[in-house]
């Protein structure tokens, strides 16, 4: 259901910006007579009223002009109570499937092999498990990458601590390599058995990615992420191809040589080049991006690509795809974007970090959630919930692009835009369904402006959804849901549901059934879990 677009429709050939949005002052507003107004050098009110004389909107809403020159429309209560009644009856919940399903990659989580998970990696893996689920609820065919760091020099150092000490700390194996000058040396060798494909140290490399991976699988699983053991797409499972992707850049005349390295220089050369072989003839990062997008555009196929990455790695993205789109493995109608995200801050507006400075543990930041969650409830599976999702929220509701601070009171807090708050709602929407006993949806009456305004947001999901899949704004749908368990909230407290009289019990009834499946459906595309009770 999508109210902005009845009434837009009804006003194109009257206003070249048919455009309406939600407004306080009304149900919905266009200011586009404003504009018009200077255009035409006439007064705004003067078109205003026009376009209010002009507009046929029998049967959908009146109009009229307010303030310097805007049009105001409210939605006529018959329609918001057809309209609440069919979205009530539909298992979508008013958002259709899309009409132009794309098969999507999206590439996120990408921790690197041997490393702990730390705060850093909550971000990019929660952000891209909520992409996911948005676009698959949509009807699109995605498809998930964990483009995993399980290759490269790291790897030398930790392989060679390992064979010597047997013991597999990534920290301890860089420590001994910044400081014995020896040992350096015999990383490095190292590395070069691995990439020749020496069996001991594939062996050794082999054991360390299992391990890792299934430390990863299970942070996932503990966190509500889909990501599963076949999703895994590392950076190793490209080596077969690198010497080939830079045989077809230097084929299409996209390479220089610089300093013995070869080089692409999408942006010019007073830009910072693309180094896709080294000076010793070994491949990094950027290499395996070209090849796994290769990958991606070209043998799978998807048509759009997701990267969610953090935001420092900007450079690095636009030239991979400025060199993709010159090789041609990015065509016309194929897309590539990097889904940026900011950093997470520590109350004293820094990088997140523990007392001693060292990287949050993202275990152990998630016991502590769970440990503060229990103050909330008793049961110990609803505190897990309560505290995975107040992590969650936090970071989905928080504006992508930029920073947030990291704030446990705030994001446990049973007010506000908060994970627990939504909980909440939903939990005491279902009490409210319990004591009713059996509910089907029944024909939707609006009779109260509290009611009114509840219904008015939830005939709104569609558009929100739609816009939410286009900008992957994560928090357009955070703030759409605390609207909504905001505006039930005082619906509640003024219309009486189960005392209410016959045929209005039914039709509130109904607004109760349909706002709790709204906030379930839309926290659970969030990754966030609803328990019945709390
Ligand atoms: N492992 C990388 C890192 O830790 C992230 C991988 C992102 N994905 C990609 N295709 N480059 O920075």
């Amino acid at each position: 259901m999508n109210l902005e677009a009845l009434l837009s429709a009804r006003l194109t050939g009257i206003l070249d910006e048919p455009a309406v949005r939600r407004s306080p002052h009304a149900d919905f507003q266009s200011g586009a007579a404003l504009a018009l107004a200077r255009v035409r050098r006439k007064q705004p009110r003067e078109i205003a009223a026009d376009v209010v004389a002009r507009a046929n909107l029998a049967g959908l809403a009146s109009a009229e002009v307010s303030g310097p020159g805007f049009v105001n429309f409210t939605i006529s209560d018959a329609v918001l109570a057809a309209a609440a009644t069919e979205v009530a009856r539909d298992p979508r919940l008013g958002v259709p499937r899309t009409g132009h399903p794309e098969t999507v990659l999206v590439d996120y989580s990408g921790p690197n092999a041997a490393k702990e998970l730390t705060v850093g990696h909550l971000r990019p893996t929660v952000i891209g498990d909520a992409v996911v689920r948005v676009l698959e609820w949509l009807g699109h065919d995605v498809i998930r990458a964990n483009h995993l760091g399980d290759w490269g020099t790291s790897f030398g150092m930790l392989i060679e601590h390992v064979i010597n000490t047997g013991d597999d700390s990534y920290q301890r194996a860089r420590a001994r390599f910044d400081t014995d000058a020896d040992f350096k040396a015999r990383a490095q060798r190292r590395v070069v058995l691995l990439q020749s494909g020496d069996p001991e140290t594939l062996r050794w490399w082999e054991r360390l990615v299992t391990e890792s991976k299934r430390d990863f699988l299970d942070a996932y699983e503990r966190l509500g992420v889909t990501l599963t053991e076949g999703d895994f797409a590392g950076e190793s499972s490209y080596q077969p191809w690198l010497a080939e992707v830079v045989d077809e850049l230097t084929a299409k005349g996209l390479l220089v040589e610089s300093d013995g390295a070869l080089c692409a220089f999408p942006f010019g050369r007073d830009h910072a080049p693309l180094i896709v072989r080294k000076s010793d003839g070994g491949y990094g990062y950027a290499t395996t991006d070209l090849a796994a997008l290769r990958y991606r555009t070209q043998e799978l196929p998807a048509t759009r690509l997701l990267y969610v990455v953090g935001a420092p790695q900007r450079t690095h993205f636009a030239m991979v795809f400025a060199v993709a789109r010159a090789a041609g493995w990015l065509p016309d109608g194929v897309h590539a974007e990097h889904v940026a995200f900011g950093s997470i801050l520590g109350p004293d507006g820094r990088m997140f970090r523990s007392r001693s400075g060292a990287s949050v543990k993202l275990a152990e930041l998630l016991d502590e959630a769970v440990a503060r969650a229990g103050e909330l409830t008793t049961d110990p599976a609803v505190a897990a919930a309560v505290a995975v999702g107040a992590v969650k929220y936090a970071d989905l509701s928080s504006d992508r692009t930029g920073d947030y601070v990291f704030d446990w009171d705030r994001m446990l807090a049973l007010t506000g835009n908060t994970g627990p708050y939504l909980q909440y709602a939903y939990a005491r929407i279902s009490s409210i369904l319990d004591r009713a006993g059996a509910v089907t949806p029944a024909a939707v009456t609006v009779t109260d402006p509290a009611e009114r305004a509840l219904v008015l947001e939830l005939l709104a999901f569609e558009p929100v959804m739609t816009g939410v899949a286009g900008s992957l704004e994560l928090h357009r749908l955070t703030g759409y849901l605390h609207t909504l368990a905001a505006l039930f909230s005082t619906f509640y407290e003024r219309c009486p549901v189960l005392r209410a009289p016959d045929g209005v019990r039914e039709s509130r009834l109904t607004l109760c059934l349909l706002t709790g499946r709204i906030l379930r459906r839309g926290l659970d595309l969030l990754g966030i879990a609803t328990p019945a009770r709390l």
